[in-house]
């Protein structure tokens, strides 16, 4: 195991999305034409990035959010959960027009459904990231998604390479990712159906060989979420490490892929072992899918501590 640093020395940025989650729970999904009479319905704070860094706030390092939110009450609440959470807002913005918003369906399996309208998150500009990457100081990590456009997650990065960080990218909603993306990205975490998409034949993180052979040829690192199977990673020297991930009953996977991203990025940043760090996030997706909701599902802050714990060994 590497020397572990101390959560309050330890900072990561997400430069990524907010939006404001609809859930609607149903006992059943409906085709084309048709009505369905749902269960329950609950409004929560989501958005890949928010999420990410919610996850990783809890287990009480330095988190900056570099995001625009509308001037509508979203953007005035997703602003207040972030500052309720210990979250540096300093460089999240304001701008006309509506903040994100994400209507999902959630199945009793825990499968769900989603619709992302990106709002002001597309409002973001190269220019806001550079300086914000620019502005902060001491961060180990910076971590990007799909939900923003990809140019400002560009810079993002290379701005953080400047300043000697860890970049990871989570290519979700997956939309085909720009060379110069790939390029800047140190990490790339997807699931299978990103990874399937990244792929040129189309093919499934079904075997070491099929995930060294994409991660060669676009010379990055991969962490690949495998859903109830675990997860796998990439190492320096070429190899495939695996993790399972624990048997929970699954109620609502809103979610659970930031809940991994944003605690594998933590493990990093305390300056635990790779696996343990796969373990984390592994153990922090599955216990996220036993509750409802999206940043609701996650851990209390000594959960996670309790989590970390488990997986230090
Ligand atoms: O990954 C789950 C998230 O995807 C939700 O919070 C929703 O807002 C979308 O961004």
């Amino acid at each position: 195991m590497s020397a572990e640093s101390h959560p309050e020395s330890s900072h990561l940025v997400v430069v990524g999305s907010t939006m404001i989650d609809m859930l609607a729970y149903t006992n059943k999904v409906p085709h084309a034409g048709e009505t369905v009479i749902g269960e329950k319905f609950a409004l929560g704070f989501g958005g890949k990035g928010a999420n990410q860094a919610v996850m990783a706030r809890r287990f009480g390092i330095k988190v900056s959010m570099v995001n625009t939110l509308g001037d509508d009450v979203f953007g005035d609440t997703t602003l207040t959960n972030f500052q309720e959470q210990g979250i540096d807002t300093t460089f999240v913005a304001r701008t006309s027009g509506a903040s994100g918003v994400a209507p999902i369906w959630v199945e009793p399996d825990g499968t769900n459904r989603i619709i992302c309208v990106p709002g002001a998150n597309n409002a973001m500009t190269p220019a806001q990231a550079k300086s914000a990457l620019e502005s902060l100081k001491s961060y180990q990590i910076v971590i990007g998604q799909l939900e923003i456009p990809q140019v400002v997650t560009t810079q993002a990065f290379i701005s953080a390479h400047q300043h000697g960080a860890i970049t990871i990218l989570n290519p979700a909603p997956f939309a085909e990712i720009s060379p110069d993306l790939i390029a800047a990205s140190d990490w790339i975490i997807p699931n299978e159906t990103e990874f399937a998409a990244m792929h040129p034949q189309g093919l499934e993180p079904t075997s070491d060989e099929i995930i060294l052979e994409l991660a060669a040829a676009l010379k990055t690192r991969f962490a690949v979420t495998l859903g109830e199977k675990g997860a796998a990673l990439t190492t320096l020297d070429g190899r495939v490490i695996r993790v399972s991930a624990p048997t929970v009953k699954a109620i609502d996977t809103t979610g659970a892929g930031d809940a991994f991203v944003g605690s594998f990025a933590v493990a990093l940043a305390l300056g635990y072992s790779e696996e343990q760090a796969l373990s984390l996030g592994c153990a922090c997706a599955s216990d996220s899918v036993t509750r409802l909701g999206t940043q609701s599902s996650y851990p209390t802050p000594a959960q996670a501590a309790t989590i970390l714990a488990s997986i230090a060994g």
